[in-house]
């Protein structure tokens, strides 16, 4: 209810859809009230403007705040046997869902698949939060703050303008997997967080967007184009196959710098023989590729495509995180480099970060956050994208 207020305040029209469960909550008259604006239910009211497809039609940008089971379940189905659920069917704005349910209904196969599908389908849907529930019950299922959907949902419409129409960027993302044996592998903690954030920002500027995937704790977002891989080598050889044709490429994901020297066809085994029970395999490490440092070299001295690197950096008593990410900036010679900041309980599989991006040949850093990685995201396309040189020519065409 109260995620009308935020808007409002953002200077935005809100016009207020809720279903026959939703009047049992809150009442029309509240809603008007909140919004200055009539409110109906039904799909006969109003008939002479046809309501039904108008709002949706018109909008800018359609928000369900709190999403029930039962309304994810009829957009998952496209069922249209209220307002709501036609103003879903008729619209093209960007749909923005903000789920509320008892933690089993969340975690239930029905809703794991309705929103699951509504994703795929360019739904954007919230995590909810995890917390005090109706009743006694606790855990993931609760309505995010009204200020944190308000900000997430219009994140979504000013994202959508095409500051990258007609442009192709490739990012990496998640952690590659060097495998020891058929069973095992050595990995890393990264989501893959960062890269999803980037690659959805990007689509949502206009850009085609392939995705160069390893291990992720997170799915891709829709209308990317996705390449899975698993270990750094198959990463390189994904990048070298990306390398032309694209305008940007944005190695976001954490490679492995080591993997191990050889690998057994079979599976290790813990050995039972006499005495050796406490045994256990050496296992030597040789370097994996850079595969940014190639890229580099590759592109010699033309400037496309601009080559975006990440650095996860703490500061030490040698130097400060800045001192780093230039060295590595200098050491690397991509465009960007993008530091970071690492450190117990941050970075790393959180929502939110703090960065700062260093661009060659600029001595002014810029540092961004703590914010969610969607944010980062934007604040790094705004930089990265000066950086194109066939930008211009495409903006003329
Ligand atoms: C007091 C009460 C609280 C409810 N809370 C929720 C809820 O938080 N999430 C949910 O999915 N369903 C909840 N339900 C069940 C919904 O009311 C029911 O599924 C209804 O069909 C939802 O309709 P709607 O999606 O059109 O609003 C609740 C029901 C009652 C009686």
């Amino acid at each position: 209810m109260l995620v009308v207020a935020p808007l409002r305040e953002a200077g935005h029209q809100v016009k207020v859809v809720p279903t026959e469960s939703a009047l049992n909550f809150v009442g029309a008259p509240t809603w008007e009230a909140l919004s200055g604006e009539p409110v109906s239910t039904s799909v006969w009211d109003n008939v002479d403007e046809v309501a039904h497809v108008r709002i949706g039609q018109t909008a800018d940008l359609v928000v369900v705040a709190p999403a029930t089971a039962d309304l994810l379940g009829r957009a998952t189905h496209g069922i249209a046997n209220d307002l709501l659920t036609n103003v879903l069917l008729s619209t093209t704005a960007p749909v923005v869902m903000a789920p509320a349910m008892h933690t089993e209904m969340w975690l239930n196969a029905a809703t794991v698949h309705n929103v699951s599908v509504l994703r795929r389908r360019g739904v954007h849907i919230m995590e909810p939060d995890s917390g005090r529930l109706t009743g006694t019950d606790s855990g993931p299922g609760r309505l995010p703050e009204p200020e944190a959907i308000a900000e997430f949902a219009l994140a979504q419409v000013h994202d959508e303008g095409a500051s990258l129409a007609g442009l192709r960027v490739a990012i990496t993302t998640g952690g590659t997997r060097e495998a020891l044996d058929p069973v095992r592998y050595s990995g890393n903690r990264s989501s893959g967080k960062q890269g999803m954030a980037l690659a959805e920002a990007a689509r949502a500027r206009g850009a085609k967007v392939e995705l160069i995937m390893a291990a992720t704790d997170v799915p891709a977002p829709t209308g990317v184009k996705v390449i899975k891989v698993e270990s750094a080598r198959d990463m390189q050889n994904a990048v070298a196959n990306a390398y032309d044709g694209n305008d940007v490429i944005v190695m976001a994901a954490a490679v492995a710098d080591f993997r191990s020297a050889s690998y057994a066809e079979t599976k290790i085994k813990k050995s039972h023989a006499a005495g050796e029970e406490e045994s256990a395999p050496v296992i030597e490490l040789v370097r994996n590729p850079d595969i940014l440092a190639g890229l580099v070299k590759r592109r010699g001295s033309r400037t496309t495509p601009v080559l975006v690197g990440f650095a996860a950096e703490t500061g030490d008593e040698n130097g400060t995180i800045l001192d780093y990410a230039l060295a590595k900036l200098e050491h690397k010679g991509c465009d960007v480099i993008v530091a970071n900041e690492v450190g117990e309980g941050t970075t790393f599989g959180q929502d939110s970060s703090t960065v700062h991006i260093l661009v060659a040949g600029s001595d002014q850093p810029q540092r961004y956050g703590p914010a969610p990685k969607r944010e980062s995201a934007s604040a790094i396309w705004d930089v990265v994208e000066q950086l194109i040189p066939s930008k211009d020519a495409v903006e003329s065409n």
